[in-house]
């Protein structure tokens, strides 16, 4: 059959506030034209984010029961430690209330003065924590990756001549190279096996690490399994298992691919490094068996490890992305292709070609598919990324201007991609009567999260 089916039933819902377009635009304004400032309630269909907002199913929500709460060891852990070993096939497994906690911890022990990290992009909490301890992040995608129509089948690789290039230059300066599956900052595109098992061969030999930002793996595993020669017959489970093997750590964050709401974790083969994190972690997070965690968050992360690894469930999920894709590309949106595994990335720089960067040609979209159908997505482009360059004062612009529309796992369904698709289509339509925005306020750091606006 041609129909690809959602690979559930729904037992429990919750209802949609709907909201007219004049009671938006009171939203909206009240929220200074950041969707960050709305209440979840005032948005009808919220692709925010993939992170934290999966359904749970029925499996979890008895695991959730059997959750066991000892402050030390901890009958969920054991059965926690046994899934993420099962599949990642790491010697030393902490849990952590999400995954920007086992970045910190990672990049706190591994800290020495002048060390570099090499990716193939750093997601923005990865960047951050690299930073915030005066260390170095440098991004090297394939150029590929950064034309937004450009098809290729994994455009989340790392540049592996820029990576040997830099390895050079910097020598034991470079702590580790991260790799990022799915590559989430660069449209939620996969890495492929062969880019893995080179990185992690001229990571060795340089002395350094090979970090896997395991966020959406299983998503990035069933890329593999339908995209790279060789792995068709290939379980998605023994994807992974490879994809693993070629690593030294891992950090997760279990509210994507763990199918749970909270949750996180650090793994890692060498002991010294995993000794030197649980002490930094029971000083942070917790005791070495929950890291910031109630026993029963362990249990529905172990179910939600065994879930997202069902063939089904992740034809159904990157089968539906895509979907809301071509409905876009039918009628000329413009947007990161291929579809990436989480979510559909719009490119409004072209989209609003008419607004320049400075004016925030993402954040400009945003709003107006909040307006037009209750919609909320999120800016990645000048506003997230955009900075001052300290010597000249003009502003310094990302590569691309886009609006990221994340999917929750198992939360809507076809009839909700459908609206999502009308909604966008009929603002294509109007593109040209759209104008930008000033900010008013702004942090320091981070500033999208608290900005405020007024239209120009
Ligand atoms: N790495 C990647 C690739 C991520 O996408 C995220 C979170 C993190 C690390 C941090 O994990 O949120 O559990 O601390 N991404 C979310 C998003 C927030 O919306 O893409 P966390």
């Amino acid at each position: 059959m041609r129909t690809i089916i959602e690979p559930f039933k729904i037992k429990s819902v919750e209802p949609i506030r709907m909201t007219t377009r004049a009671e938006r635009e009171r939203i909206l304004a009240a929220a200074g034209y950041n969707l960050f400032l709305v209440r979840a309630d005032d948005v009808l269909i919220d692709f925010l984010t993939d992170s934290g907002t999966s359904s749970m199913s029925a499996e979890q929500w008895a695991a959730i029961m059997r959750g066991d709460e000892a402050y030390a060891g901890s009958r969920s852990f054991f059965v926690f430690e046994a899934e993420v070993r099962r599949i990642t096939g790491f010697k030393n497994i902490i849990p952590t209330h999400q995954g920007r906690a086992a970045e910190k911890i990672l990049f706190t022990v591994l800290h020495r003065p002048g060390t570099i990290y090499l990716g193939n992009t750093h997601f923005d909490t990865t960047r951050a924590n690299i930073e915030y301890i005066h260390d170095t992040a440098i991004d090297l995608p394939i150029p590929e990756g950064l034309i937004p129509s450009k098809i290729h089948p994994f455009k989340g690789n790392i540049d592996l001549d820029r990576l040997g290039t830099e390895l050079k230059r910097h020598g034991t300066n470079v702590r580790g190279v991260i790799l990022t599956v799915t590559n989430n900052s660069g449209g939620g595109q996969p890495v492929s096996m062969a880019n893995i098992r080179e990185a992690a061969r001229l990571a060795h030999d340089a002395g350094a690490l090979l970090v896997i930002d395991a966020c959406r793996f299983a998503e990035n595993s069933y890329f593999v399994k339908r995209r790279e020669p060789g792995y068709a017959g290939h379980t998605v489970l023994a994807i992974a298992q490879e994809m693993f093997s070629h690593a030294d750590a891992a950090t997760m964050s279990a509210k994507k691919d763990g199918l749970a709401n909270i949750g996180g974790f650090l793994a890692c083969h060498d002991d010294e490094i995993a000794a030197a994190a649980r002490n930094l972690l029971i000083l942070t997070e917790g005791f070495p068996t929950y890291g910031g965690l109630a026993g029963r968050d362990l249990e529905a992360i172990a179910q939600g490890l065994r879930e997202v690894l069902e063939e089904d469930y992740l034809r159904y999920r990157t089968r539906s992305v895509e979907y809301f894709c071509e409905k876009l590309q039918a009628v000329g949106v413009p947007m990161i292709l291929p579809a990436g595994g989480h979510a559909v990335y719009l490119d409004a720089g072209a989209f609003l070609d008419q607004i320049p960067p400075e004016q925030f040609p993402g954040q400009v979209l945003a709003n107006e598919l909040y307006l037009a159908g209750g919609i909320r997505g999120v800016e990645i482009g000048s506003l997230m990324f955009g900075r001052t360059d300290p010597e000249t004062g003009q502003p310094v612009h990302p590569p691309m201007e886009l609006l990221r529309l994340a999917i929750p796992r198992r939360v809507y369904t076809q009839s909700h991609v459908d609206y999502a698709a009308e909604v966008i289509s009929e603002v294509y339509r109007r593109r040209r009567e759209l104008r930008g925005l000033k900010i008013v306020y702004q942090a320091p750091f981070l500033r999208h999260f608290t900005a405020r606006f007024e239209r120009l």
